[in-house]
C-alpha cells in the first residue's frame, strides 16, 4: 500500500487507482437497499455520499440526477456508501456511539470514510477492460449475520496510530488500540452483466479478491465482467473508551456493531453501495491511464462537509442509551 501526501497521489503517473475522502451525510436508521421503504430500518448505519438518499431509492430513478450535492471529494459522486455503526457497550450494559474521524491523507472532513476504486490493483489495470457500474446498481459485502469471518475483504486493523495498516484481522482487536480501529470492507468486483441487483443484493456480484488490495483473481464465466475493485475504510474513534476498567471483567472487548450486541467477534461487519456517479464520469475515468487524467472533477473540504442532510428517523443514537436503537 503507498502513502502519498493527497498532491503527490493525485500527481503520480502510474496509478490505478482513486482514492477519496466523503464527509459523513448522515447517521441514522435507514437502509433502501436491504429494506427499502422502510422508516426505520432494523439498525444504525453511518453513510456518505450524495443527498438524494433517502428510504426508497427506487432503481429506475438515476440518483445523479437527483442529487444537488456530495459529501465526496470527487463533485460527480452522488453514489451513497453505508456502514452499520460501532457502539461501546459499558459494563452496566449501557451503548454510546463510536465517533468517526478522517484518514489523515485527506484532509479535515467530519468523520466519514475513504473510497477506493482499483482497477487491478494499484498500479496496472491487468490489461483489461474495467466496466463501470450502472445507474440503479447496488450490491452490499458481508452479512449482519456471518458467524465466522471467512471474507479476505472483511477486515479490522488497531490502529497504533492514525497510519497504521497493518495487521488486518479478521475479528475485532482483542485490546485496546492507541488511535482507534479501522473497519475496511473491499466489495466483489466481477459481475454478471446482467442485473443491477438480486435478492439477497450479493449473487449477482463474485468476489475473486484476496484482501488487502492485492490484484483479484479472473472473473468467472457465470460473472464475466471485470468492475472496479471498490473499498471502503472507516477509522472509528475508540480512544475514549481505551481505559481498561471500562472494559469487561472477562477481559473480552467490548465493541459491537449497531445490529446485533452480541457480536462480540464483529463477523456480521458488512457495507452497502448504490451507484450514481454523474454521466460517463467512472466509465471515462476507468478508461484513463492515469486514472485522473481525464478530468475528473473534485471540490473543497468545506464543500464536502457542508452536504449532510436531516434524519428521517427522529430518536437518540448519541446518548448513554439502555439499548441499541431498535432493539429495545
Ligand atoms: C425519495 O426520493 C425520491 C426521488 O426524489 C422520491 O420520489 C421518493 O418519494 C423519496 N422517498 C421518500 C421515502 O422520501
Ligand atoms: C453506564 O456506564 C457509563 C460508562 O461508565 C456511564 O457513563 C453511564 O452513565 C452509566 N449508565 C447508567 C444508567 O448507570
Amino acid at each position: 500500500m503507498k502513502w502519498l501526501s493527497p498532491v503527490l497521489a493525485l500527481a503520480a503517473p502510474a496509478h490505478a487507482y482513486l482514492r477519496f475522502g466523503c464527509a459523513t451525510l448522515s447517521v441514522q436508521r435507514l437502509d433502501p437497499v436491504v429494506e427499502p421503504g422502510k422508516i426505520p430500518s432494523a439498525h444504525v448505519h453511518q453513510i456518505i455520499g450524495g443527498n438524494a438518499f433517502n428510504a426508497t431509492m427506487d432503481p429506475s430513478i438515476d440518483v445523479a440526477n437527483k442529487a444537488t450535492c456530495t459529501s465526496c471529494s470527487f463533485s460527480e459522486d452522488f453514489s451513497n456508501y453505508w456502514t452499520a455503526v460501532l457502539y461501546f457497550k459499558a459494563r452496566n450494559g449501557s451503548y454510546k456511539r463510536v465517533p468517526q474521524y478522517p484518514n489523515a491523507l485527506l484532509g479535515s472532513l467530519t468523520g466519514g470514510m475513504t473510497v477506493y476504486y482499483l482497477q487491478q490493483d494499484f498500479n496496472s489495470n491487468g490489461k483489461a477492460k474495467i466496466t463501470s457500474f450502472k445507474p440503479g446498481f447496488r450490491m452490499t459485502v458481508g452479512s449482519p449475520s456471518a458467524s465466522s469471518g471467512g471474507n479476505p475483504g472483511l477486515r479490522y486493523t488497531c490502529l497504533q496510530d492514525v497510519m497504521t495498516r497493518f495487521p488486518e484481522t479478521a475479528n475485532f482487536p482483542d485490546k485496546p488500540c492507541p488511535a482507534g480501529i479501522m473497519a475496511i470492507h473491499h466489495f466483489p468486483a466481477c459481475w454478471d452483466g446482467k442485473n443491477l441487483d438480486s435478492p439477497n443484493h450479493q449473487d449477482h456480484m463474485y468476489n475473486t479478491g484476496k484482501g488487502g488490495f492485492v490484484a483479484a483473481g479472473a472473473c468467472p464465466s457465470s460473472h464475466p465482467v471485470r468492475m472496479p475493485q471498490l473499498a471502503l475504510e472507516t477509522m472509528w474513534d475508540t480512544r475514549p473508551f481505551n481505559d481498561k476498567s471500562l472494559w469487561p471483567a472477562d477481559g473480552s472487548q467490548p465493541f459491537v456493531w449497531s445490529f446485533d450486541g452480541a457480536d462480540k467477534k464483529g463477523f456480521g461487519t458488512h457495507a452497502d453501495y448504490l451507484f450514481a456517479w454523474k454521466g460517463d464520469a467512472l466509465q471515462r475515468t476507468m478508461d484513463s491511464t492515469p486514472l485522473l487524467s481525464n478530468g475528473l472533477k473534485t471540490q473543497s473540504v468545506a464543500d464536502s462537509n457542508k452536504c449532510t442532510i436531516q434524519p428521517s428517523v427522529k430518536e437518540d443514537i448519541d446518548s448513554w442509551l439502555p439499548a441499541l436503537p431498535g432493539y429495545s
